[in-house]
């Protein structure tokens, strides 16, 4: 499994995003618990979650103790684990996602993730998502606040534009370590930020990157006639055009078989050329 880093630390340049393992269309928890350790053994060390990965209003976070438990019951070693969380979205129960950047609900989210992680301090924790109603300086500001306590390791910011990211980097000392942006080959529009990472040495973790639940099977036109080439899946050649777009790129792709992180995880050992990079976007 080829390495990337944030900040400081090495992670897998493949991650795996726990989302379809806890919001609708979930499996049961042992074939979940199978993927996260499927992805264990393919050397995957980065996982990425979110106190908002539930359905009903009284199970927020099911996704971080899904991730906690599966870590626990994991035969090997797991010291090399990074968990992104993040905080600021919620969802009410009712199918919806709403958001709370205020300070004091950030450290208060942020206090419950430390609780169901079971950890000291959180290994990268992300706001999720800029709410039109707080300034993002008091959002930004509350993840300064966590890091300066030593709740946090690292810090980073999730939906952002390009704005927003060189503000989070000021509000943070210079100490912004990832920017996490829905991008994939259906949606480019990212693409400013991807750049923008690149030259400020941040990591980029492009979220939905085979184009979302549901969709990851649609990749056609280039991805299809690559994989054809050699025989592997589009999404595994879509993960591995994700990583030869800058060394700061680790997707995240989402799973919830053992099969599909298993194959996402070799993209990572999964060269492109240049003759298949000109079919791809
Ligand atoms: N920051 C944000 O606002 C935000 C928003 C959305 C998502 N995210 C994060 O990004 C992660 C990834 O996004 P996503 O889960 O929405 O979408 P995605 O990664 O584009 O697609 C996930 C789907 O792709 C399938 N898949 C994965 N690898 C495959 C492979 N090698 N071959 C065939 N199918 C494969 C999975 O199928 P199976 O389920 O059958 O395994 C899964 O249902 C999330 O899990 C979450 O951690 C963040």
């Amino acid at each position: 499994m080829q390495s990337r880093r944030i900040g400081e630390v090495q992670v897998s340049a493949i991650g795996l995003g726990g989302m379809p393992m806890s919001i609708e269309g979930r499996p049961d928890e042992e074939r979940s618990v199978s993927t996260i350790h499927a992805a264990l053994d393919a050397g995957i060390t980065l996982f990425d979650t979110a106190d908002a990965y539930h359905i009903h209003a009284d199970e927020v976070g099911h996704n971080e103790s899904l991730i906690a438990r599966a870590l626990a019951s994991y035969g090997g070693d797991t010291s090399d684990v990074l968990i992104a969380t993040k905080g600021g979205h919620l969802r009410p129960g009712d199918g919806s996602w709403t958001v709370d950047g205020s300070a004091a609900y950030v450290k208060k989210a942020c206090d419950a993730s430390l609780e169901r992680l079971g950890v000291e301090a959180i290994g990268l924790y992300q706001f999720h998502r800029p709410d039109p109603a707080v300034p993002y300086a008091e959002s930004v500001g509350a993840i300064r606040d966590l890091l300066d306590a030593g709740k946090i390791r690292m810090a980073g910011i999730s939906n952002a534009d390009p704005a927003q990211i060189v503000e989070a980097n000021e509000i943070l000392g210079g100490r912004l370590v990832s920017v996490q942006n829905q991008f994939s080959p259906a949606f480019l529009s990212s693409t400013a930020e991807l750049e923008l990472c690149d030259q400020l040495g941040i990591a980029f973790l492009p979220w939905s990157p085979l184009g979302g639940i549901g969709r990851a099977g649609g990749l056609g036109g280039g991805f299809a006639e690559v994989a054809e080439r050699y025989g592997v899946s589009p999404q595994r050649v879509c993960l591995a055009w994700h990583v030869s777009k800058s060394p700061v790129v680790i997707p995240i792709p989402g799973a919830s078989r053992p099969a599909t992180i298993q194959d996402s995880a070799a993209a990572s050992s999964f060269e492109l050329t240049a003759s298949d990079l000109a079919l791809l976007p």
